[in-house]
């Protein structure tokens, strides 16, 4: 995790810095630090906790250096705190360094340093490498590396080969004012080239506002950046060839746009969300009677699709539970056995190869550690064996130029813009777009479905972005002073099944991430098999209950609840009946058919964790222990 930003160029670097980590706090929040070169001297300055903190400091201490380079901090080795916030210097405070990710190796290097006298002043694995790099420097070989033009680059070089692990870094020195070096090793780091000035980051919003002209490093790589341009070298000291392309991403796509936080502006971006999607993936003018053309273009290369027999799918969190909504689709409709793994289990306990398997990888960042190592391992372990045998990988994101994307070699875009609340909110809703459209593509291929089926279904998605506008219009208030009533409660419970169970898990990972409420989401017939002992009268169990095949189902196991006096709500169209009589507090949704339903039930409940987040007086956007992006294993 943590986020990397870098500046070399005639402005101050301080402001600019402090503008590209307030585009990164998402990664990490714990603390902050900037480094800048000014009149032969490293400036160093760190604070623990927000941005805020850093900028007050800063205040005292402004330079306009036209070096400099920052972090946002996800403690991994060590407190947080500001003697463990980055940038880290070695003794003689020449040389500092900004890292996210872990360096593996660095007791053993730590070890080696003190044995030597060096005395380290941080807990973290990051700090070995400014005096590493010093200890280069200060007694460098007799007979310099011929290809490299700097004493500066090729001290990072020898340093970077003596490292283990996933980490990106910047690197600048007191003694080489004009240079900052930067290095990918399995964390992302792209380059921004500006007229006479270049920037780093850890993901292109931090500099977006600056440049579109950007260049991915790749794993292995490190830059020189200058005031006259930038050089990639791999780590062997060897001068690729690269060239910048420019992104389509908007500055003010990342703006808050009057809305209090992030989380809200991107629940309410959501049916342009689902409109962008259909959009994109369906055909507007097909109907049963066009059999002879696909409804559906994902434009995926055809060696996606013969004679598949299996699908697996590996995610984390949010990501996870639109996999288990895929999951249903993928069987009921296109009738393919399908496997969902949490990708942190399945990197360590894959299940034995099956033959003509696609292997979905589901991130929204594209940079998740654990979904990329789970993905790279089922490549390597496929990759020699016979053709059946051989890896089919197809990746579904958010971030199609993230390290996802280069990674595998078909993409599914989910199209819902840069997300920038820590909770995942209209990327979620993306990516069971995405899942409908590849479970409808499978289905009319393998003709698992009837065409006027198709055509119901699909129809039904279309309506869907006005259900939701429908809910944003006429519930939110409601949501908002239903929360009163939660202002002491410690604990919810989320009930769910069939295809809504997931979003039983999903409502009650968003109301743990930012309410900080102990919240459970179970399958609602498991209830009786042990939570229900739970439950009393201080804890509200809000029940997911959607016409179709499970909803008596669903009513029998929230008058179970009812009956151990628990407060209960329901997400449900149902206003009448017994419905009526079992709810306390019903939040009404359209009637839309089950399969299609998940894209509507999970709307009040993140309005649900918003408003108890937002009551209680909580960071929502960014909430404690958290980062948008776990670079991390
Ligand atoms: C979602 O609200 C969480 N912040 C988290 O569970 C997230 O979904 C998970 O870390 C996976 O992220 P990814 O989709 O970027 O891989």
């Amino acid at each position: 995790m943590c986020g990397i930003v870098g500046y070399i160029g005639t402005q101050a670097a301080t402001e600019i810095l402090l503008s590209g980590l307030e585009k990164l706090e998402y990664r990490g929040y714990d603390s902050a630090g900037i480094a800048t070169v000014w009149e032969g001297e490293v400036n160093c300055v760190r604070a623990k906790g927000k941005l805020h903190n850093l900028r007050s400091k800063l205040e005292l201490v402004e330079t306009p250096a036209p070096i400099g380079i920052g972090h946002t901090r996800w403690a991994t080795h060590g407190k947080p705190e500001e003697y463990n916030a980055h940038p880290h210097m070695d003794t003689a405070m020449r040389v500092a360094v900004v890292q996210n990710g872990i360096v593996e190796n660095y007791r053993e290097l730590r070890e080696q340093l003190k044995a030597q006298g060096t005395e380290f002043r941080s807990d973290t694995d990051t700090e070995v490498i400014p005096h590493l790099i010093a200890a280069f420097l200060k007694n460098p070989p007799s007979t310099p590396n011929p290809l490299s033009p700097s004493l500066f680059l090729e001290a990072v070089r020898q340093v970077v080969n003596k490292l283990t692990g996933a980490f990106a870094l910047a690197v600048i020195s007191a003694d080489y004012p004009d240079e900052l070096v930067v290095v990918r090793q399995q964390a992302p780091l792209v380059i921004g080239f500006g007229q006479g000035e270049f920037f780093c980051a850890s993901d292109t919003p931090a500099i977006v506002t600056y440049t579109a002209a950007m260049l991915p490093l790749e794993n292995g790589e490190i830059a020189r950046l200058t005031p006259l341009g930038v050089e990639v070298y791999n780590f062997a000291g060897d001068r690729l060839k690269k060239h910048p392309r420019v992104l389509s991403l908007n500055p003010t796509m990342v703006e808050k746009q009057g809305f209090k936080h992030f989380m809200l502006k991107e629940i309410y971006e959501q049916p342009g969300v689902v409109r962008a999607c259909l959009e994109a993936y369906f055909d507007t003018n097909w109907n049963a009677t066009q059999t002879a053309n696909s409804p559906i273009h994902l434009g995926l290369a055809e060696e996606i699709y013969p004679d598949l027999e299996q699908i697996q799918i590996v995610a984390c969190g949010t990501s996870w539970h639109a996999a288990l909504i895929g999951k249903h689709l993928l069987e009921q409709l296109a009738g393919i056995p399908t496997q969902v793994h949490y990708a942190s289990e399945f990197r360590y306990a894959p299940s034995p190869l099956t033959p003509n398997t696609l292997t979905i990888g589901v991130t929204q960042s594209g940079e998740t550690a654990d979904t990329l190592a789970a993905l790279a391992m089922e490549e390597e372990r496929r990759r020699n064996k016979e053709p059946k045998y051989q890896p089919r990988l197809l990746g579904i994101t958010n971030r199609p130029e993230s390290t996802l994307g280069r990674m595998v070699s078909h993409i599914i875009s989910t199209l819902a813009g840069i997300e920038i609340g820590v909770a995942a909110t209209k990327t979620f809703v993306a990516q069971l777009m995405a899942f409908y459209a590849l479970a409808l593509d499978l289905a009319y291929r393998r003709q698992t479905v009837p065409p006027a089926r198709l055509e119901e279904i699909i129809k039904g998605l279309w309506q869907i972005p006005r259900d939701i506008e429908a809910i944003l219009e006429s519930q939110e208030r409601y949501i908002e002073h239903l929360v009163h009533d939660f202002a002491e409660t410690r604990d919810f419970i989320f009930l769910g099944r069939g295809i809504n169970f997931p979003i039983a898990l999903e409502g009650a990972l968003k109301l743990k991430e930012i309410s900080y409420i102990h919240a459970e989401g179970y399958p609602a017939g498991e209830m009786k098999h042990g939570p229900i002992a739970l439950l009393d009268a201080k804890v509200p169990v809000v029940a997911i209950a959607m016409p179709g095949n499970v909803y008596e189902k669903v009513i029998s196991n929230a008058q179970e609840a009812k009956a151990r006096d628990s407060r209960l709500i329901g997400v449900t169209p149902v206003k009448e009946g017994e419905a009526a009589e079992i709810f306390d507090n019903i939040i009404p949704v359209s009637v839309v058919e089950e399969l299609l339903s998940p894209i509507i039930t999970v709307i009040p409940l993140q309005l649900l964790a918003y408003h108890i987040a937002a009551r209680r007086g909580l960071d929502v956007d960014q909430p404690r222990n958290l980062a948008k992006s776990v670079t991390v294993e």
